[in-house]
């Protein structure tokens, strides 16, 4: 009882401490977003100008990266794991001959106890030119295991923890042969074949189980000190862990002699968009990078108070997060860097940023925005980015033939082939016509 009251006398302390009042409804009244200043892309923490691409990528990049490492996703680790990838299945002729199918296994630690599954299609080239190996490819996480992704029966099922969820065929917290293709709308795998580009996905709980106290499980452990049992407050968490499996399957990617490498973009819906937008960040090796409904976190300004707040997902998500991040519950100005420069930090390569009209707790105009803000990196490179402030109308994708992509999609928070259909218009242009 006296746990309790002591707990209730913090949890108010704090509660007053904040600007903000942590039950806050959230704000869906565009004309009540208050206003508010971005910190700029191109003045360095000290307020020197750079106008160089030598100074932002000897000082300003470097800078705002470690500036999202130590405040926002916590630190990637630097210790390098020998990591053992060995093609388990490979199927030339899948999916009725228009596909090969590899499924490969990363092991992430020696006695093969803890290890992610890479399921790989890519077109065959019969009757399609534009598949000639090596092709471009696709790679990101999925929610719920890979069986999930397509109805294929050869699809491994996952036997990591996963999420119940009703739409996925899930429950008892296990991949199962109910949930195979349950969630295969967002997956497009023959359209994505058909025109000439391979697709990768990892199930997101094999390299982190998505759920609080999670901290002895998945990938985490294997880096920590002695005697250490969660991150420390400026170290990765679970979107952290999640990037650092999409590079990852990055490092398997490059070995495979059937995808082009140099090609390779990197894909994420909502939490797994967060992730998708950090990995392509940190790791230059992705050439090109979407943002799918990714929201507070991922592509959308957190500055601007609509839909979810920092706050927020801290509290309800509070294992996604570095702990220092949240240090900005309630404080969204004094956080050093905003997610424009996310973005930015993925320049000169292009990004493309995704919104769903019926998902405003993600900010769509924010999203929007952030892809917008991050215009003068790629500008140092003479690249052309979105040219106005203002988002376009539903449905109408804009910056298709520039460094920086948009669309709002008519509907619900979901990634759909309408998304596909204008990352592949997005990719042609930089993979193909350019
Ligand atoms: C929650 C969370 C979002 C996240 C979303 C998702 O709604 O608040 O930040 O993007 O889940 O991953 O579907």
């Amino acid at each position: 009882m006296r746990k309790i009251i002591l707990q209730s006398l913090i949890f108010a302390v704090t509660l007053a401490a904040s600007p903000n009042v942590f039950a806050q409804e959230a704000n869906y009244d565009e004309s009540k977003v208050p206003a508010y200043t971005l910190p700029e892309v191109l003045v360095t923490q000290s307020g020197q100008k750079v106008s160089t691409v030598k100074d932002w990528e000897t000082k300003r990049r470097p800078e705002i990266l470690a500036l999202f490492s130590e405040h926002v996703y916590g630190k990637t680790p630097t210790k390098k794991l020998p990591i053992r990838f060995e093609v388990t299945d490979l199927d030339e002729n899948a999916l009725g001959g228009k596909a090969t199918r590899k499924q490969i296994r990363g092991y992430f630690t020696a006695d093969k106890s803890k290890y992610m599954d890479i399921l790989l299609y890519l077109p065959n080239a019969e009757n399609n030119p534009s598949a000639a190996r090596p092709v471009p490819v696709f790679v990101g996480l999925n929610f719920a295991g890979n069986q999930t992704t397509h109805a294929d029966p050869a699809i491994r099922l996952t036997q990591s923890w996963v999420r119940n969820r009703e739409d996925a065929g899930i429950t008892g917290n296990k991949g199962s042969d109910e949930s195979r293709g349950k969630l295969a709308k967002r997956w497009p795998v023959e359209q994505i074949l058909a025109r000439g580009y391979g697709v990768a996905t990892v199930f997101c709980g094999d390299i982190q189980p998505d759920r609080p106290d999670n901290y002895g499980e998945g990938v985490l452990p294997l880096f920590y000190e002695k005697g250490q049992t969660k991150p420390a407050d400026d170290e990765w968490q679970t979107i952290g862990a999640w990037a650092w499996g999409l590079s990852r399957a990055m490092d398997y990617l490059e070995t495979d002699k059937d995808v082009n490498s140099k090609q390779v973009a990197v894909v994420g819906h909502s939490r797994l968009g967060k992730a998708s937008l950090w990995a392509g960040a940190q790791d230059e090796r992705f050439a090109l990078v979407i943002s799918n409904d990714s929201g507070e976190g991922g592509a959308a300004i957190t500055r601007r108070e609509y839909g979810e707040q920092i706050e927020r997902i801290n509290t309800a998500l509070p294992y996604w997060f570095s702990g220092n991040y949240k240090k900005y519950n309630g404080r969204e100005a004094d956080l050093p860097v905003d997610y424009h420069e996310l973005i930015a930090l993925i320049a000169p390569r292009p990004v493309y940023v995704a919104s769903a009209s019926e998902d405003q707790w993600a900010d769509p105009k924010g999203e929007y925005l952030g892809a917008y803000h991050a215009g003068p990196a790629y500008a140092l490179y003479g690249k052309p980015t979105l040219s106005s402030d203002t988002p376009p109308g539903l449905e109408v994708p804009i910056g298709q033939k520039t460094w920086t992509g948009y669309h709002v999609r008519n509907g619900k928070h979901d990634i759909l082939l309408y998304d596909w259909t204008q990352f592949m218009n997005f990719a042609d242009f930089h993979f193909r016509q350019k």
